[in-house]
């Protein structure tokens, strides 16, 4: 916010359109949220038009891989076999996927099974079986633009409980996403996630959370759904973000795979689910990007 604009300048949003005819009252609107003691975004989060609009291509290609995900994913599949699917069908549509060397991490998709909670590695070792629930998180770069989401699968027949916790987790963002809008705070979201996940009887991961993305894998804000209604980042037009809780069955305490630096477990070893969407706030509202 350190831009001084005149008010028949063009507005820092890229619209073309002078200043006071664009951004100008919204600047004027978050500095007194900022004085109020509010944590507010910085510019450079908030994407222009031209960007959301390539941001939805690189969507479109990360949809497409998990469409192609759940009509394939079986029993007796290895996880390794669905991360080249990932790479295969994501390069054959002209992007890349985005986890490849991301901090060091070793493969295209994270793929998730049943007690692990999230950033499980594909491996040839990992068969799916009857009964397990698997979550499978793809990430896509596309002429520069990120776009990020997971979903669910059960494979053949599931416990009913397992059932249930992906059922409530899925349950869980749109919980959240009834809180997006403009001049909400991400704390309204975070807390609807975990107070419907609380009184399902689960807990909701503190560590690992939600993420600005876009023009990178993870920007600013971190996105946590255990906070409070009234605080954290405020949500303005133009951001994005993930909405992509981890919901325990069991206890909240979670642990990180020594041997890999990455895998997250429960502690007491019991199932976790997961769905990640990306999501723009708008005018009115919000707007699913990937899912
Ligand atoms: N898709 C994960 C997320 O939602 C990515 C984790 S980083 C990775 O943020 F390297 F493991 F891909
Ligand atoms: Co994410």
């Amino acid at each position: 916010m350190s831009i001084k604009l005149g008010r028949n300048d063009k507005c820092w949003c890229g619209s073309g359109k002078k200043y006071k005819a664009c951004h100008q009252a919204f600047d004027e609107k978050m500095i007194r949220m900022k004085d109020a003691g509010h944590i507010v975004p910085e510019h450079d989060i908030i994407k222009t038009a031209e960007q959301i609009q390539g941001i939805k291509e690189s969507a479109k290609v990360n949809i497409a891989v998990l469409d192609y995900i759940a009509e394939h994913i079986k029993e007796g599949m290895s996880t390794e076999e669905i991360d080249k699917i990932v790479y295969e069908k994501t390069t054959l549509m002209g992007g890349f996927p985005a986890p490849l060397n991301y901090q060091g991490f070793p493969k295209h998709s994270c793929t998730s099974v049943n007690n692990q909670v999230c950033h499980g590695i594909p491996s040839k070792d990992v068969i799916l079986k009857e009964g397990d629930i698997i979550n499978v998180d793809i990430s896509t770069r596309l002429n520069g633009y990120y776009s990020d989401s997971s979903r669910m699968f059960c494979i053949g027949k599931v416990s009913p409980a397992k059932k249930r916790l992906v059922k409530v987790a899925r349950e869980c963002i749109d919980e959240g996403l009834k809180e997006v809008k403009p001049w909400g705070f991400l704390g309204d979201m975070g807390q609807a996630v975990h107070d419907y996940a609380f009184s399902n009887g689960y807990t909701v991961v503190r560590e690992i959370g939600g993420h600005g993305i876009g023009l990178e894998f993870h920007e600013d804000p971190w996105v946590s759904y255990n906070s409070t209604r009234g605080t954290e980042m405020l949500m303005v037009p133009g951001m994005i973000f993930t909405i992509e809780p981890m919901i325990n069955m069991g206890g909240v305490e979670i642990f990180i795979d020594d041997a890999n630096g990455w895998t997250a477990y429960t502690e007491d070893g019991k199932p976790s689910a997961q769905w990640e969407v990306q999501v723009l706030v708008t005018e009115d509202g919000y707007e699913i990007i990937s899912y």
